[in-house]
């Protein structure tokens, strides 16, 4: 059996490597434009206010539920971007909402929301990010510098 160095070894492993993650690349990804009033009516449709308040937006209440606790919208300190949007959606314990206890919005490391995929149809998922991501507002963060020494 010919000896392959250590060497060449590693060097295809990485090769390797590269193709799976560019193979897996999100890169040329772009959802056609959807429909922000159409996305109100899916968001309710879909109760999703069942957890979710929205910043800005007068919903109504889900009779007999626990009131919503997790807020999409408002003032954030980073973009959130229209993929951001999307993961949280189709894959919502990628990433946990920033600014909950981990214990109040997730179980084991999995996010406490639905997973939607198997109902929700690509139309509506585009409409609904297309209703949220105007209710984000970009602040810059106001840092408070301590000025030593302190008298
Ligand atoms: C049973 C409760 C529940 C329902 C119903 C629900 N969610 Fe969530 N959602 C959560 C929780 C809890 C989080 C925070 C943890 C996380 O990031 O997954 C969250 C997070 C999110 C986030 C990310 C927020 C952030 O700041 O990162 C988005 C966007 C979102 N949900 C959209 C939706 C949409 C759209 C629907 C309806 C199709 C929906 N959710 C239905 C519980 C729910």
């Amino acid at each position: 059996m010919p000896r392959t160095s250590l060497p060449v070894m590693m060097a295809a492993l990485l090769m390797l490597s590269a193709c799976d993650r560019d193979m897996m690349s999100e890169v040329g990804f772009r959802l056609p434009e959807g429909d922000a009033v159409a996305g109100r009516e899916s968001f309710l449709y879909m109760q999703c206010n069942q957890c979710h308040t929205v910043y800005g937006e007068d919903l109504p209440a889900i009779p007999f539920e626990e009131p919503p606790y997790v807020t999409l919208g408002g003032p954030v300190t980073k973009v959130k971007t229209y993929g951001e949007l999307i993961t949280a959606i189709i894959n919502p314990s990628h990433e946990l909402a920033e600014g909950y206890a981990e214990e109040q919005v997730s179980q084991d490391g999995e996010s406490n929301m639905y997973v939607y995929n198997r109902y929700m149809t690509v139309q509506e998922l585009i409409d609904i990010v297309m209703f949220l991501q105007p209710h984000y507002d970009v602040v810059v963060p106001e840092y408070h510098y301590r000025v030593y020494p302190r008298r």
